[in-house]
């Protein structure tokens, strides 16, 4: 089974100016903590894919990602710890395989493919998928972000801890795949207000994903998702952003990173002075972790490495 995590990770209760102007209650729940690799998100998406996969003896797990993915480097890490194998199938060319998160991936034993734009858009065609477990009868097959039907029970689980944790009325996740924010919605049951924040710039494409997901769509009223705050596209934002962002870290203490968590709060924090949430209102940010990310954001230039928590990278054998 997939390595340990904490018991319940922990709802924080932030404090910054804007929230006292508002008269709002802001908490994170810190997915981010719930394991030091497997963090956020990803932990709770794998979870009972790695079951699933060791229930019915499989001896490999298979993926999709780009290549400074998030889910390519957890499911490394996660298939490691389980005695599983991994293949991650990668946008791009094999020049990428020393970046940050590859060198992860490669050292916890992932075999990378490297595929063309073209090649990469079948994943999720049925001839493709078909012939791929065809070449790999003992893989599991889990699609790009990990977002599956399995990933939806583990990702019940934050809301399971929530309801243990604080009374709430609004909670808050980033949406890049829609795995998370289903599993969010079907385990809910309608009791809060979901609010899903799209990453990326694809118009009514990430409402059809979750949708897919759901094994009742027409029972959850309770969601929707903001496609008006990618702030240019997936990875994109602008220096005040960046500033805004590690502003807040300053403030509370928590780290972030600009392409899941980040954008998420400065949704937040867009709609807060829009005045969106009534007083009084109580929110909940799910942090889904994330933070590998700044590793091949600082290797890109994208980002000041002297501002962001930048983790280790991978030893390199010499
Ligand atoms: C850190 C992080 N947060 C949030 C998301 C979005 O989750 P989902 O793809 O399930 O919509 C991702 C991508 O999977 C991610 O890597």
């Amino acid at each position: 089974m997939i390595s340990k995590a904490t018991q319940l990770t922990p709802v924080t209760q932030v404090y910054h100016p804007l929230l006292s102007k508002f008269k709002i209650k802001l908490f994170i729940k810190r997915d981010d903590l719930i394991h030091p690799i497997i963090s956020g998100n990803k932990w709770r998406k794998l979870k009972y894919n790695i079951k699933s996969a060791l229930a019915e003896n499989k001896h490999t797990i298979i993926s999709f990602g780009g290549a400074f993915s998030n889910h390519i480097h957890a499911l490394a890490y996660a298939c490691k710890s389980n005695n599983l194998q991994s293949i991650g199938i990668i946008r791009g060319e094999p020049q990428y395989q020393s970046n940050f998160t590859l060198s992860w991936a490669k050292y916890w034993g992932m075999e990378l493919q490297f595929v063309d734009r073209k090649t990469y858009k079948l994943r999720d065609d049925s001839a493709y998928l078909s012939e791929l477990q065809n070449n790999h009868e003992d893989a599991l097959i889990v699609p790009e972000g990990g977002s599956n039907t399995l990933a939806l029970p583990g990702m019940a689980e934050v809301i399971d801890e929530l309801q243990l944790q604080l009374d709430y009325d609004y909670l808050l996740t980033p949406v890049g795949s829609g795995g998370t924010l289903a599993g969010l919605i079907q385990a809910d049951k309608n009791r809060h207000q979901l609010l899903g924040i799209a990453v990326l710039k694809q118009q009514g494409y990430l409402q059809q994903q979750v949708t897919q997901l759901l094994t009742q769509p027409a029972v959850f009223n309770n969601w929707q998702i903001f496609e008006q705050f990618h702030r240019g596209g997936y990875g994109k934002y602008k220096i005040a952003d960046a500033k805004r962002i590690l502003e807040f870290s300053t403030v509370t203490k928590i780290p972030f990173e600009p392409v899941y968590s980040g954008k998420m709060l400065l949704a937040f924090l867009d709609l807060l002075e829009q005045g969106y949430f009534p007083e009084n209102a109580q929110v909940v940010m799910l942090h889904t972790g994330g933070i590998q990310g700044l590793g091949g954001m600082a290797e890109r230039g994208l980002i000041d490495a002297q501002q962001w928590p930048i983790p280790a990278k991978a030893p390199t054998g010499d």
